[in-house]
């Protein structure tokens, strides 16, 4: 028999203070989807801002969720979301560099702040209040703030035999990700991307980026990826 839930899509509600899911948040969703790796797992999803990845792992039959951000509000918002949804998540405020001291998950999800951080961040850029606070995008000159501490993470927090996965743009350095995931003994590869429209945080970047070399003319597309990598047994 199949069971099918509502999608937490349509559930999730944010405010102004919490990001609001989008496409990242849909991508790392159809791969937890498209590889079954909930059901029955212990599940750990960092930054988990409205709680839209937890809630979908819980909803696919993971046998426990944790769900960890730094932000008091998303923290709140995503307890809600999960009472809302009925599912349990037991939400935490912390940072993913505490997690170590957390214990070990057999899956491991994240959608981190990737999006390069040029000079208009300081103040002259227009982004719409309801895209979220900066500190859900803002990752640095190189967009891999919060991307390295989580791939050096990465082995620490996973069982043997565990799975993480990520998702990320183009522009904060997949192939990074690859070299530092499998420099720490794990099997990173590409499992899924996806061409989307800049949002508004890029859009109001993309001249910057075009400026800097890192963006063709014109273009306002970018590639987002789920990078898998597997702990060995
Ligand atoms: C891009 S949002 C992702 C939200 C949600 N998981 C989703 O997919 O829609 C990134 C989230 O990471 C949180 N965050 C930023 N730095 C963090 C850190 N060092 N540790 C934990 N959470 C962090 C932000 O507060 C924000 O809620």
């Amino acid at each position: 028999m199949t069971i099918t839930y509502p999608d937490p899509f349509k559930i999730v509600v944010t405010d102004p203070g919490v990001y609001a899911p989008q496409h990242d948040s849909r991508l790392l969703i159809e791969a937890l989807q498209k590889t079954n790796l909930a059901p029955g797992r212990h599940v750990l999803d960092l930054c988990t801002g409205s709680g839209v990845v937890a809630v979908a792992a819980a909803q696919l039959g993971a046998l426990s969720v944790t769900a960890i951000d730094i932000c008091p509000r998303a923290v709140r918002c995503a307890r809600a979301n999960a009472a809302s949804a009925g599912v349990r998540v037991n939400v935490e405020m912390g940072s993913l560099t505490d997690e170590p001291a957390r214990g070990s998950f057999d899956v491991v999800l994240g959608n981190p702040p990737y999006v390069p951080t040029g000079p208009e961040a300081a103040g002259t850029e227009k982004i719409p209040l309801e895209t979220g606070p900066a500190w859900a995008w803002n990752a640095g000159d190189d967009g891999r703030l919060v991307l390295d501490p989580l791939c050096a993470a990465a082995p620490g927090l996973l069982t043997d035999g565990g799975t993480m996965l990520i998702v990320q743009s183009e522009f904060s350095g997949v192939e990074q990700s690859l070299r530092d995931l499998r420099s720490r003994g794990l099997c990173a590869e590409i499992l899924m991307w996806q061409w989307v429209p800049f949002g508004p945080v890029l859009s109001a970047r993309a001249q910057w980026l075009e400026r800097v070399g890192r963006l063709e003319e014109r273009r306002r597309e970018e590639e987002l990826v789920v990078i898998r990598a597997d702990k060995a047994t």
